[in-house]
């Protein structure tokens, strides 16, 4: 089944819902990477040109209920310098205050509801809230891949009782960059995973291992499959009920000819603690941890990409977020960038946030905006905010 773009509906004279994902890190109240908003704001744009007016929602953060510190009022905040008119937050996602100011929206405008998980009915995909959310709406759109992977009443309950719904410009993006990884992905094909734990990525592995060409596994992930092939690791961060299954997968890896491609070299310290002293070494010692790849890695990993076609990349390759720890991450990284001819997939989260702010990374194909979305995405799991959506 098909899904709709927002450019097959007419918005005139129309109230749409617009379900974004506003999920922003903050601090102190301040939006400390606005993202996710921008990456929004052609899909509300393009409603509220097209004559409509723009009822947008969204979660942030995980509340059980009304928690003041996760109110949308700093996103509200941006979307009007952003949009260059006053976006007002609504004081809830339903009732009837909130009724009236949708009713006395005016086309052309957009009115911001106020966090929907500030209700648990949100995430029990509950009916009669669906109902309520969908009240005063004439469209459904949903715009935020970044939640795609969960049922909840604003991704997909509400669907049911709005007539007309269809994908954001955000959402059609991301669906298409990681589309081409999975149906007829050009090869050579190299899947680059990070991150701290084996159990957060089994699925993808398992399902990229019928994709792809190699697969280069750096973060402290690694070190789990360094002990799988009897490597000592020293105090690094090991899963040790997961060594059986990092072996299991080297095998499946070899019985299908995709490449493992584990560090080789590695920056050493006592402890992840900052101002370390870091050393280069081949062999941990027993008093030290791995964390981060080393110089004879990087340009094995460099190497491997060269000659890709399709790069995926999942997890930062080292703990980036100490200086002296980052370089590995930002040296594959700028690599992968600058290459020519190469679809090159950044998929969200932690590897999204390692290589925001540097100037090449705006020469990546695509930057995810879903962490777990993406993940689900690539263990070939359907998304039922994108089920939602087909017609
Ligand atoms: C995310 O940040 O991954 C999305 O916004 C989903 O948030 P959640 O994991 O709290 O559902």
């Amino acid at each position: 089944m098909a899904i709709r773009s927002i450019k097959e509906l007419a918005f005139n004279g129309k109230k749409a819902l617009v379900r974004c994902d506003f999920n922003v890190p903050l601090e102190a109240g301040k939006i400390t990477d606005p993202n996710r908003i921008e990456a929004s704001l052609d899909t509300i744009r393009y409603v509220l040109a097209q004559g409509g007016a723009a009822v947008l929602c969204s979660h942030l953060g995980r509340p059980r209920e009304r928690t003041p510190d996760l109110s949308l009022k700093p996103v509200a905040e941006y979307l009007s310098n952003a949009l260059g008119h006053k976006v007002n937050l609504a004081p809830d996602c339903i009732g009837d205050i909130t009724g009236r100011m949708i009713a006395d929206l005016a086309l052309g405008r957009a009115l911001l509801l106020e966090n929907l998980r500030f209700h648990p009915e949100e995430e029990a995909n509950d009916r009669d809230f669906a109902h309520e959310l969908a009240r005063g709406k004439q469209i459904y759109v949903n715009d935020a891949f970044g939640t795609a992977h969960r049922a909840h009443v604003s991704t997909a309950g509400v669907a049911r009782f709005i007539a007309e719904r269809a994908a954001g410009f955000l959402m059609l993006r991301e669906l298409e960059a990681l589309r081409a990884l999975t149906e007829n992905p050009a090869h050579p094909y190299v899947a680059i995973l990070g991150g701290a734990k084996v159990s957060d990525k089994i699925g993808v592995i398992r399902n990229l291992l019928t994709k792809v060409d190699a697969i280069l596994i750096g973060g402290a992930m690694a070190y789990t499959f360094l002990r799988a092939q009897n490597e000592t690791v020293g105090k690094s961060r090991v899963e040790e009920d997961k060594i059986d299954l990092a072996h299991d997968l080297l095998a499946e890896a070899a019985k299908r000819g995709v490449a493992i491609v584990l560090p080789t070299d590695h920056v050493v310290a006592e402890a992840p603690a900052p101002g370390p002293t870091v050393a280069i070494v081949r062999h941990i010692p027993a008093d030290r941890m791995g964390l981060d790849i080393g110089p004879e890695t990087v340009a094995a990993f460099v190497a491997r990409i060269r000659d890709a076609r399709t790069v995926v990349w999942n997890g930062p390759l080292g703990l980036f977020e100490t200086p002296e720890f980052a370089h590995g991450t930002l040296a594959v990284g700028e690599a992968l960038a600058n290459l020519d001819g190469v679809m090159s997939v950044i998929g969200g989260g932690d590897t999204a946030a390692a290589v925001a702010g540097h100037p090449w990374a705006a020469r990546f194909s695509h930057i995810s905006t879903g962490g777990g979305a993406t993940l689900e995405y690539l263990e070939g799991i359907e998304l039922p905010g994108v089920k939602a959506l087909e017609v």
